[in-house]
């Protein structure tokens, strides 16, 4: 939640800079942004609630186009609504600190009411206001930036990750610290840029340095010193990034959404291809912790995660017992973390996330490690805290997925576990090398039908049947087994991004409730695909039509298809692999109703990518 931006120049403008590191970084917020920086003698501040645009035409009159010292925000509410006194950068009273933040003080009011009794008058509800006034308070007369900052996070319960630039004093340094939340530095001749997500900075450098928690950094042009909190120098290596500016772009797509569904067959050869071994029949991570001894000793799995990941790990639950024989459980990561879990040393804790930095999902991992279990992670960003603390991870490889609704990772999640599933069986023996085969042999198949699955023709297709349903009173999602989770995401792609109201059942549970909302007006698309629950879903189909209810069926199963109103055909995939295919046709009949409704498909209202608070 919200996306910090900062650099420091010897020569130029930093303005330009700092609004293309917001754009970078608006999936992380958009409620309202700003910018502060450092122009003759004084500290300028611009800030407007909205989107990123109403900051860009408050800057058109080029007042502070000369500025070479700025820092910049994008904000996801939390203490306070959406206003332009709530939006970041926050001063000090004296206005000489400006300060970015992202994250949550937590004891914020009891240095609130210490500030008051002093006579400081707080202008905002935000809890970043608090740091900009302790920073102005230890900054003293000309006194040391960073030693503030040092001085001011000393008293600070909670996380953050924060940015300040001050006038008098330090006039050309930037200060930046970390606890939780991302922050990376990219320092260039002449330059040094900071921000919450490396995407910002690869338009100056692919050369980052990543902070860990506790590490305060000073930045100047050219330079950068990282400390710990008392000020002792430490070492932080740059990392050459994989991905680059075009990757970080939409290209020719009118949304990141859709750009992201249409690289899910290249996301899913480049998470399996290099991991499996069809001769031999083998599974191989290139990542530490999987080795055959580890795998075999995993007695349970409790899979932890929230959102489509969520659902992701409940798809792992099915191929994990289905494949491997081992009991699998799913928890919301959220209602895990304040339960009593019994585990124990043989229970493989595993959190699934896109970003890493979901704040419920690493705080159930750590619980879960707490009492026995062994922290796996199956992430999408190498850099992140739950990559960084788990005991073994597995990397999907995603590649970075800026639209806040979730595709493309999703399906790099579900053949992840696929791998893993098939390696935890193989390792104990509930698969042998010719069934481990098969199953890689199936994986193979499953690229080309998910391409043939997303061509201009099923496109135009889904686009037909969003333009008779668009406006129906809501929609109800059911599947069965495996494609259950995949209901449950269908329906969640759909109020996401175009605010309708969409459920997603167990179509065997129809019958005990949600039957009583089927009336002519109410869409029920139905996930049916060849195989034993084949008939089943049939006849919940049929009931649903019999009570005037409109049907939308996706799958391989030609009795469910030749039944409904509407079909979508999905290729034939083995089951445990057939949510990749199932799901694709969700997230693109999700994608072209909101765009019939005029909704920000990528900029949902009040949601934002990566959700680092409670
Ligand atoms: O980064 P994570 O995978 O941990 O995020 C989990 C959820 O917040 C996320 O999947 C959310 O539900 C998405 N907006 C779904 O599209």
């Amino acid at each position: 939640m919200c996306g910090i931006v900062g650099a420091v120049l010897s020569e130029g403008a930093v303005l330009e800079g700092l609004l293309d590191g917001l754009r970078a970084l608006e999936y992380r917020g958009y409620d309202s942004a700003g910018v502060a920086v450092g122009i003759e003698g004084g500290v300028s501040i611009r800030r407007q609630a909205g989107r990123l645009e109403s900051l860009e035409q408050a800057l058109a009159d080029g007042a502070l186009d000369g500025a070479r010292i700025g820092i910049g925000h994008t904000r996801w509410a939390t203490h306070g609504p959406p206003t332009e006194i709530n939006a970041h950068p926050h001063t000090d009273a004296g206005g000489r600190v400006a300060l970015v933040h992202n994250g949550i003080i937590e004891n914020y009011l009891e240095l609130r009411e210490e500030l008051c009794e002093e006579g400081v008058e707080f202008v905002s509800d935000t809890d970043t206001e608090v740091l900009a006034q302790l920073v102005g308070r230890y900054l003293g007369r000309g006194g040391d930036l960073a030693a503030a900052v040092r001085a001011t996070l000393a008293r600070v319960r909670g996380y953050y990750a924060i940015a300040a630039l001050a006038i008098d004093g330090d006039g050309d340094t930037l200060v930046c610290a970390r606890q939780g939340p991302p922050l990376c530095l990219g320092i260039v001749a002449g330059g040094a840029h900071l921000a919450s997500d490396p995407l910002a900075l690869v338009r100056h450098t692919r050369e980052v340095v990543f902070l860990e928690d506790g590490d305060v950094a000073v930045l100047r042009p050219g330079s950068c010193e990282v400390t710990d909190g008392s000020g002792g120098a430490v070492e932080r290596p740059a990392v050459l990034l994989e991905i680059d500016a075009e990757q970080a772009g939409r290209g020719s797509y009118p949304h990141f959404m859709l750009k992201e569904i249409h690289e899910q067959p290249d996301v899913l050869a480049r998470t399996a291809f290099d991991r499996i071994d069809e001769v031999g029949g083998e599974v191989r991570f290139v990542e530490e912790g999987w080795e055959v001894e580890r795998l075999r000793a995993i007695e349970r799995v409790q899979l932890l995660a929230c959102g489509t990941a969520r659902y992701a790990c409940q798809v792992a639950a099915f191929q994990l017992e289905g494949l491997a024989g081992v009991p699998a459980e799913v928890d919301y990561a959220s209602e895990f973390r304040y339960r009593s879990p019994c585990l124990s040393p043989d229970t493989l804790a595993l959190a699934i996330s896109q970003s890493g930095e979901t704040a419920d999902t690493l705080a159930a991992l750590r619980l879960a490690r707490e009492l026995g279990a062994r922290a796996g992670a199956i992430c999408n960003v190498p850099e992140s805290t739950l990559v960084r603390e788990a005991d073994c991870f597995l990397m999907t490889c995603a590649g970075p997925e800026i639209g806040v609704a979730s595709t493309k990772a999703f399906v790099s999640q579900i053949v992840t576990s696929y791998l893993l599933a098939v390696a935890v069986g193989r390792a104990r023996g509930t698969l042998d090398p010719e069934r481990v085969r098969g199953l890689l042999a199936d994986l193979r198949l499953l690229r080309p039908r998910l391409a043939q699955l997303l061509s201009r023709e099923t496109q135009e297709r889904i686009a037909a049947i969003a333009e008779r349903h668009h406006d129906v009173k809501g929609f109800l999602f059911l599947g069965r087994g495996i494609h259950y989770p995949v209901a449950l995401e269908g329906a969640l792609k759909l109020k996401e991004i175009s605010y309708m109201h969409a459920e997603g059942y167990p179509a065997g549970e129809m019958k005990h409730g949600p039957i009583a909302l089927i009336e002519p007006g109410m869409t029920t698309v139905v996930i049916a695909n060849k195989g034993p629950l084949a008939e089943k879903v049939r006849s919940n189909l049929e009931q649903v039509r019999a009570r005037g209810g409109q049907v939308i069926c996706v799958g391989s199963d030609p009795g469910s298809l030749a039944l409904a109103d509407e079909t979508i055909e999905v290729p034939q995939a083995t089951p445990w692999l057939a949510p990749v295919l199932s799901v694709a046709p969700l997230q693109l009949l999700a994608y072209e109703i909101a765009l019939r409704r005029g909704c920000d498909i990528d900029k949902p209202r009040n949601l934002a990518k990566s959700v680092t608070v409670e």
